[in-house]
């Protein structure tokens, strides 16, 4: 187990950056990944950005994200963005139910099932986002609040190894309180031992689970040595070129 999965490492920006932001960023970041062929990149602006970024990566190995996409294809939806809309700027990826998501807007596992269904759809790799809340975890609910994250969300889905999931404990997030890598590793062997229950060991042995919350480039190594973590998704950290260069070059040395 392990190896055969290709290192990921997402950017997500959140809301930050404007296009002078992102432009001047894009300079620096797509030197310093010249090269690196080992670790796939992935970075995921806001929507605004999207189009700069498509821009500046062409011809690069760099992949484009959204943070998020609405589950509808067209129509009187005032304000959302669709699938099609994210293939057609050329989002290999789309960040499905993040806990932001989740807290901020009210996203249950039903609409984040839906919201998976349509970028699997439009043959966008959806990246969900799972973990539990500090309250959950002192009251040893971890496991539970991640079967029914998952379950909910992967519900009807037929699902091949598009997916990735990103385990992000919420208590972790934006906090500088990262989880202990072991304890990461464990949540990543859980959600993989669920989804070939739920799945295949097939699937579940192809499908690629990162790990979120705090980091940065002198904890990453830890989390990226672990069997079941892939790579990382990156908050803060990603918003520093160099930082977020540093941690490709660690995944793709380590
Ligand atoms: P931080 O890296 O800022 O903790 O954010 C993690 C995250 O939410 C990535 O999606």
């Amino acid at each position: 187990m392990g190896r055969e999965r290709r290192r990921l490492l997402v950017a997500n920006w959140k809301m930050h950056f404007v296009r002078a932001q992102a432009l001047e960023y894009l300079k620096v970041f797509t030197e310093r990944v010249q090269g690196i062929s080992n670790t796939e990149i992935v970075l995921a602006p806001p929507f605004t950005l999207l189009e700069t970024v498509r821009r500046e990566i062409q011809g690069t190995a760099i992949k484009l994200a959204a943070q998020d996409l609405f589950y509808e294809r067209k129509g009187a939806f005032t304000g959302e963005i669709s699938a099609i809309m994210l293939k057609d700027l050329g989002c290999a990826y789309v960040i499905v139910g993040h806990s932001e998501r989740r807290r901020l807007f009210g996203e249950t596992d039903e609409l984040i099932s839906k919201k998976l269904r349509a970028a699997l759809d439009a043959e966008i790799t959806p990246i969900l986002c799972v973990g539990e809340t500090l309250e959950e975890r002192r009251a040893g609910r971890t496991q539970r609040v991640l079967e029914t994250q998952i379950r909910g969300a992967l519900a009807g889905l037929a699902l091949s190894e598009n997916l990735v999931i990103a385990y992000e404990p919420v208590w972790a997030i934006g906090t500088g309180v990262n989880a202990e890598p072991e304890e990461a590793e464990a949540s990543a062997l859980f959600i993989r031992e669920l989804v070939a229950q739920l799945f295949d060991t097939e699937i579940a042995q192809k499908i690629r689970i990162l790990y979120g919350g705090s980091v940065k480039p002198a904890n990453f190594e830890g989390f990226v040595r672990q069997p079941n973590i892939d790579g990382a998704l990156v908050g803060g950290a990603s918003l520093d070129p160099e930082a977020f260069a540093q941690m490709v070059k660690i995944a793709e040395c380590c």
